[in-house]
């Protein structure tokens, strides 16, 4: 290390806008973080607010700033003082936040959202919604997207555990609630307000209430895709989602066997009476790849094809078979471990075919539709 460069304020800044806020996945720096840079000589001392008290982020926070300042060229030693918000800068952050939201109770609810709202669904429980749920967004995370998941199957709220973040709790700003993030995606159920597993027993009123609270009251951010796992069957929720974001549209999951494509699509028509449109159908759980090559047909043949087909006729537009993912123990194994097998063990015949789909399924609304960006281009 060289002492004979000067230490800027500039360059301090510049190396404390990498240190995000890894609840809100954003820049100390352009949260209103940074409570002081002192420079004296090639010593640098950095003061950052953290929003709470106890913030279960603070020694993240700190060892990440510690860490930038000290690749600072020519640094001599390096100290950091964490400190908490006073409830108005809070307040500032909080506004902030919600600024970058639409104005609306519920952004998500706008006609001209940005964001591609998917509600998974199916006719019957353990069919694997909240496992392709899971897998889905974390795939498109992936591929740099911006993706959340609300966990709208409150009585069986199982996104915590899949995305192994039983252990974090959301955090409240002011009246804003930062989701945790794993995997690169943003996520909320009410198993994150819950303590260890007790059973949720809201009725209807709550129920909707709590759904609206995970649209409206959480920081979201700009979202390419928002996933939301709904409970099985065609009760209160479905109904509450359909009239509180009507431009999401179903992927309904279903199993290959004959009785469970019919449930299945009792669910997907009443995407008629709510006027939802149906994205697609997935069938899981499709067969078990033997080790010498060949598909054991476990749970028969053709259920997600013919969903696909009568919600086709059902609702008078193209319902297409998005894909069919096997039975694999890996999926099951790593969603257990809250290790989604699509980057956990991305080439098991489960993942690949998971991240098959998502790479067709659309993203991203484009609120310019019919305009052209290029002139140059007709
Ligand atoms: N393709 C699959 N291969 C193996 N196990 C699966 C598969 N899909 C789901 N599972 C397992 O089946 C169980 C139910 O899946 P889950 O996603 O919780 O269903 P749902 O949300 O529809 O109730 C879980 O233990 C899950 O790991
Ligand atoms: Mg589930």
């Amino acid at each position: 290390m060289t002492t004979s460069n000067h230490i800027t304020r500039e360059a301090v800044y510049e190396a404390l806008s990498r240190v995000e806020d890894p609840e809100i996945g954003k820049p100390i720096t352009e949260l209103g973080m940074v409570e002081s840079v002192t420079i004296t000589g090639a010593d640098v001392h950095v003061g950052v607010y953290l929003t709470i008290a106890g913030c279960p982020m603070r020694d993240t926070i700190e060892r990440n700033t510690r860490a930038v300042l000290e690749e600072l060229d020519g640094v001599g030693s390096v100290g950091v003082t964490m400190h908490t918000m006073s409830d108005e800068q809070r307040r500032a952050l909080s506004e902030k936040l919600r600024a970058e939201q639409p104005s609306t109770a519920i952004p998500f609810a706008d006609p001209d959202t940005r964001t591609r709202i998917y509600a998974v669904a199916s006719g019957k429980g353990g069919v694997g919604k909240s496992s392709m749920t899971v897998n889905l967004a974390v795939a498109l995370a992936e591929q740099g997207l911006s993706v959340g998941i609300v966990d709208a199957d409150i009585y069986g709220h199982s996104i915590p555990g899949l995305m192994g973040s039983a252990d974090k709790g959301p955090t409240v700003v002011d009246d804003m609630i930062m989701p945790p993030i794993t995997h690169g995606v943003r996520h909320i159920s009410i198993g994150q307000f819950v303590e260890g597993n007790a059973p949720v027993v809201w009725r209807g009123p709550m129920l909707t209430r709590a759904i609206q609270q995970f649209l409206g009251d959480v920081y979201w951010g700009d979202l390419d895709v928002l996933f939301m796992d709904l409970p099985p069957g065609t009760g209160d929720v479905a109904i509450t989602v359909a009239q509180l974001v009507p431009n999401a549209e179903l992927i309904i999951v279903t199993t290959p066997q004959a009785a469970a494509a019919e449930v299945a699509e009792r669910a997907g028509t009443i995407s008629q009476q709510t006027e939802q449109k149906v994205a697609g159908v997935i069938e899981n759980m499709s067969g078990l790849m033997l080790d010498d090559g060949t598909v054991h047909h476990i749970f028969g043949q053709g259920g997600g094809q013919r969903v696909a087909e009568r919600l086709t006729q059902l609702t008078d537009s193209d319902v297409a078979l998005l894909g069919s993912v096997p039975l694999d123990p890996k999926l099951r194994e790593h969603g257990d471990d809250g290790t989604p097998v699509v980057i956990s063990e991305p080439d098991s015949p489960a993942a690949a075919e998971i991240r098959r789909i998502a790479s067709t399924l659309k993203v991203r609304r484009d609120s310019l539709a019919g305009k052209s960006l290029n002139p140059q281009v007709k």
